[in-house]
């Protein structure tokens, strides 16, 4: 598998300009908000999607738009703002192995803290004119609302399935990076929503998505391949003590017996309490198929989203984003 320092090499130039301009908008001149933003700049995230508005952008030649760098911003902050909001959300203390926002802001700061990166994001957009990136993200952060609260109910009732599982990672992940990869063509298009290449790189970035979430629900579990302990820069297996049923358990209760079945849902409800109960439930999932599930969906994803990239010559770009694609289901946080 390729390393993203060497996936970025088609677009070095462009990335750093990307970052050089991250660094200015996020840099708060506000006393209160400027040692948090500084954190958060230095706090090592994979800036995946920007990487992504860019390449595809430069599929289409235009990578040095302005208005392409701006989107790619906005997509980042947008994401920072879901995260630290999400971390609150999922009480997650540990991010990137660092104390997250909330935990040590606490909640109400954090909160703030959130708003606060979006917005400045969509005001650097509106300055560079940015406006289909700023429909494109901010349609994006509907949808991550709605995911998070889909989600949030279905772990209250403690019922899942792989449709609605599906349709959960569709709108709290896939969403935001079908956006970044719209933001890269939007642009070249006249901004237009339904110009046939947009919508086939924001399908293309959707399929991405899709299976990037996946990956991270397989991560949480912490399995290394080499039975290691994995390191992914969060406490794992956040997502059972959340009671947060994702795609290894669902297929797993699917084809337990219904004596299994009673047991996981006893043990979910205890997760949060019991360190026993996570490690039942992961046991549980480690003697199934619901990782192997897992990887067999995320690389039907994988495959359909490069098959999208056939309708473009072989050039650098497009090997860049095929390296890009496998990045996404073999990393390993
Ligand atoms: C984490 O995204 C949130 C999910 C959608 C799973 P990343 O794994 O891209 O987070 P950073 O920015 O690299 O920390
Ligand atoms: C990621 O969901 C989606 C958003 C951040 C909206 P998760 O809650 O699974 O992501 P991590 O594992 O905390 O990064
Ligand atoms: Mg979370
Ligand atoms: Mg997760």
């Amino acid at each position: 598998m390729a390393r993203l320092e060497d996936i970025i090499a088609p677009v070095e130039s462009e990335f750093r300009a990307f970052r050089e301009l991250l660094n200015q908008v996020t840099l708060s001149e506000l006393p209160f908000m400027r040692p948090i933003t500084r954190d958060i700049l230095h706090s090592g995230g994979k800036q995946m999607r920007p990487l992504l508005t860019l390449l595809v952008a430069a599929l289409h030649d235009d990578a040095r738009d302005p208005r392409v760098q701006a989107g790619a911003v906005l997509i980042e902050m947008i994401h920072w703002s879901t995260l630290v909001h999400d971390d609150v959300i999922d009480e997650a203390y540990v991010r990137r192995g660092q104390w997250t926002p909330g935990t040590l802001l606490r909640s109400k700061s954090a909160v703030l803290v959130g708003d606060y990166l979006f917005s400045k994001g969509l005001s650097q957009a509106s300055r560079a004119g940015s406006f289909g990136a700023m429909r494109s993200a901010t349609r994006a952060i509907e949808l991550i609302v709605d995911g998070e609260l889909m989600q949030m109910e279905h772990a209250r009732r403690l019922d899942n399935s792989d449709a609605t599982y599906t349709e959960i990672i569709r709108h709290k992940t896939a969403a935001l990076i079908a956006s970044a990869a719209e933001c890269g063509v939007l642009p070249v298009c006249d901004d237009r929503p339904d110009a046939p290449q947009v919508t086939a790189m924001y399908r293309f970035g959707e399929l991405l998505g899709l299976a990037f979430q996946i990956k991270d629900d397989i991560l949480d579990f912490g399995f290394a391949e080499d039975g290691s302990q994995l390191k992914t820069g969060k406490v794992l297996c956040n997502d059972l003590r959340e009671r947060k049923m994702t795609l290894p358990l669902i297929h797993a209760l699917d084809e337990a017996a219904p004596a299994d079945r009673r047991n996981v849902l006893k043990h979910l409800r205890r997760a949060a309490e019991r360190t026993a109960s996570v490690e039942w439930l992961r046991s549980f999932v480690a003697q199934s198929n619901g990782i192997a599930y897992s990887v067999q969906t995320m690389e039907r994803y994988l495959n359909e989203a490069l098959g999208l990239l056939e309708a473009y010559p072989a050039s650098p770009v497009r090997k860049a984003l095929q390296e890009y694609a496998a990045y996404v289901v073999g990393r390993s946080f």
